[in-house]
């Protein structure tokens, strides 16, 4: 069920918990989390730079960690509830409650970051509303930024009939999740890491 704001106040409390039980179990659709955070979280501390925008920062597991760093954050989200409890975690962090769906919202229009980063909120949208929202983010990226999209995602459609087979009643048929051979045709820069058979990073330079 694709969840809206209300949704994941609901879920917010028990969000940690829940995935790390998925991820701990192996299954679909967590499996893989640990590992994804620390690959978006490796990428941004190879990279160079300091301003992070983060796109559904949710209850800022990985945001909190690079703010920890002494990198300066920018928190996107919809859910009042997931905002504050990121908040908690990240004083001095600026917040912007905002449904990504309608693109940027204004405040960022003239903003710009060295890395965009985004883990498991990308597949609320359509891929043709993913091309637009990446193409829109393009513009709010420092020269030498980079984007990073970690999210469920499959190599090929191949990949993800198996998953969606395996996963019986679990499969979530109102996410829209991206296979990496035909979604990367329509974006310049962007290469695919898989990280487990139902997820995997997106890195446009
Ligand atoms: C599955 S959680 C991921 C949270 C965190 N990034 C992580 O990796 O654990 C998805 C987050 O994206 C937010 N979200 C989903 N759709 C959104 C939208 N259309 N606009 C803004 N935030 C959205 C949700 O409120 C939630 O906090």
């Amino acid at each position: 069920m694709l969840l809206d704001n209300k949704g994941f106040d609901l879920w917010a409390e028990g969000y940690d918990k829940s995935v790390g039980i998925s991820d701990d179990s192996g299954t679909y659709p967590f499996a893989g989390y640990k590992d994804l955070l620390s690959y978006v979280y490796n990428t941004v501390r190879s990279g160079n730079g300091k301003s992070i925008l983060d796109i559904g920062t949710g209850t800022g597991i990985l945001s909190a960690k690079l703010y920890n760093d002494g990198y300066s954050l920018t928190c996107l989200d919809f859910s009042e509830k997931m905002l504050g409890i990121a908040k908690a975690k990240m004083p001095d962090a600026s917040f912007i409650n905002h449904d990504f769906a309608f693109g940027l919202p204004p405040a960022l229009m003239d903003a710009k970051f060295d890395f965009i980063i985004s883990t498991y909120a990308f597949h609320h949208l359509n891929d043709s509303q993913k091309i637009s929202f990446i193409n829109d983010l393009k513009k709010i990226l420092a020269p030498g930024g980079i984007i990073v999209i970690g999210d469920i995602a499959f190599s090929s459609k191949d990949e993800l009939e198996k998953c969606k087979a395996a996963s019986g009643t679990s499969w979530d048929h109102d996410e829209f999740y991206i296979t990496a051979d035909e979604f990367c045709k329509n974006i310049s820069g962007i290469c695919f890491k898989k990280i487990s058979f139902c997820s995997g990073v997106f890195i446009i330079k």
